[in-house]
Order: C-alpha cells, then structure tokens, then sequence
C-alpha cells in the first residue's frame, strides 16, 4: 500500500500474521498523560532538549538539575493508567500466546501495568534506582553499596563513599540491555508483520528494528498521527493514535 491506509486493510495484514512484532514509543503512552519528548517539552524544562539532560555527562556535570528533571518525570507518570491501546496489546497477546513480541522505547512501565507478558524494554525503567558507578569500596559499604543504603539527597548517595544514585533508564550514548536488544533483533528478523506505534524513529538502535523487519520481507505499518521518520520503512501508514487504532486492529 505505502500510503494511509485504511485499518480495514491492516487488519487482514494481522489476521495473517504469523509472528507480530510491535515497536512503541512515547506517543504509545500520551493518551494516557504521558508527555512525549519531542513534542511536549513544557514548563520548568521546556528550555532544555532531553539529549541535554538525559547523558551520563549531564548527570556528572549537574547531579542536581538532572536528578531533578528525572524527580519530575517519576512524580508525573506515579499515577497515570493504561490507555486502550496498551490494554489491547495485552489482551492479544493473552488469546494468542508467543505470537506477539512487544518491543518498548517507553520507560513508564504502562505495558507491564496492563499485563503485556515479556515486554522487551530496551531504555529501561524510570522508577528503578541503580549506582552511577561500580562500588568505590569504602570500608563501611562492604564491598558493595545496597541501594537501600543511599542516603536522601538530590540524588540520593551512598553515605560511606559517596557514589550516587541515578535512574535505571538508558542515557543517550550508552549501550542498550544486551539481552533485550538481542531479543528485539530477533523478532524483528524473524517477525511477518512489524507494527511500529508512537515513535519518531529518531532514537537509534530501536528505530533499526523497523527496517530490520522490512529487509527480512516483514511488512510494516506505521500508526502515529504526525509523519514520523519511519515512514519511508513502512508498507502502510494508519494516520490514528494508538488508543484508537490498537484495539481496532486487535481486537477479535
Ligand atoms: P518522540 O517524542 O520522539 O515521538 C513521539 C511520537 O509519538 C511522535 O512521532 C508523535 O507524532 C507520536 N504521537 C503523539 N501522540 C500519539 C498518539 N496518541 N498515538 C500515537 N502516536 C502519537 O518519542 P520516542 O520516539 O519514543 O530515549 O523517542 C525515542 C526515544 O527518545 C525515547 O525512548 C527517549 C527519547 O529521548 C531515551 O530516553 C534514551
């Protein structure tokens, strides 16, 4: 098709599918009140691009500001729901076990909440806390910090050598988890449809998965309301958010 297409059609495309994969980013999570990154950057940060704030050196230079940001990021998203289109990929996936791979750029762990099993999160989760470095081996930390033991701070810190803490997402610059990103490359070499929903594709290695897909013969189809840069990947584009096109298109 490689033009908008109607969900009539796409439907059939899952209705065949043997094996799904599906790549979601921010806009797979704004019906739900989820802020995306590239076009929502509103009050106290609006001035600053996430690649600004989301790199190991930004956090090294400016703990406080970007431990901050992260603060408010947790604080927003502690509350928010599924939206229909989460709650439609769990449910397919529940009525057809092992036929559809859910691979997520999304950090605000709304799949797992709906109950999507085997959610491969290739930028982590925003509510756990991990060591910005290796234990610095005071004599008091044991030979490894607990992260129970961080002291409250802006970010918190190890109160016997003084490591800090910071969120257990992937900053911008460093490697993916490598057994999620193997398994997204799997799925999307070995997947006959690829749905790719509410990304810009401007974050690589997971905008890679879309092409992946089509150069093993996957079709693939976009939903996202605005062009993204996937488009040019796609043999159908579904111009409809994903609260209103997921359980449209996976539904019984
Ligand atoms: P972006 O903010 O770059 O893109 C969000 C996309 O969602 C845009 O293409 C919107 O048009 C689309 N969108 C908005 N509302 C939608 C809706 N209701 N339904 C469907 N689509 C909608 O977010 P990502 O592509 O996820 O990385 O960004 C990728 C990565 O860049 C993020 O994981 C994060 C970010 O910096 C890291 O933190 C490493």
């Amino acid at each position: 098709m490689n033009a908008l297409s109607d969900l009539v059609s796409v439907r059939a495309w899952v209705d065949e599918a043997r094996a799904i994969a599906v790549l979601t980013g921010a806009g797979m999570s704004a019906e739900s009140g989820v802020p995306t990154f590239r076009d929502a950057q509103t009050g106290l940060w609006a001035t600053f691009k996430p690649e600004e704030l989301a790199t190991e050196a930004a956090f090294r230079a400016n703990p406080a500001q970007v431990w901050d940001w992260y603060a408010s990021r947790r604080e927003m998203m502690k509350d928010v729901r599924p939206n229909a289109g989460h709650e439609a990929l769990a449910r397919f996936q529940q009525r057809h076990p092992g036929r559809l791979t859910l691979i997520t750029q999304n950090v605000d762990g709304l799949h797992q909440a709906a109950g999507s099993v085997g959610t491969l999160s290739l930028h982590g989760n925003i509510f756990d806390d991990v060591w910005l470095d290796p234990c610095m081996g005071a004599p008091g930390c044991g030979g490894v910090c607990a992260v129970s033991r961080a002291q409250p701070g802006r970010p918190p810190a190890c109160g016997d050598c003084g490591n800090l803490l910071r969120p257990g997402v992937v900053w911008f610059g460093e490697m993916l988890p490598a057994v999620a990103l193997a398994a997204a490359e799997d799925a999307a070499q070995t997947c006959d449809l690829m749905l790719v929903v509410g990304t810009s594709g401007a974050v690589w290695p997971a905008a890679g998965s879309a092409h992946t897909a089509r150069h093993n013969g996957a079709r693939v189809v976009v939903i996202n309301p605005q062009p993204s840069e996937l488009d040019d990947a796609a043999h159908a584009l579904v111009r409809a958010t994903a609260a209103s096109a997921l359980p449209a298109l996976l539904a019984d």
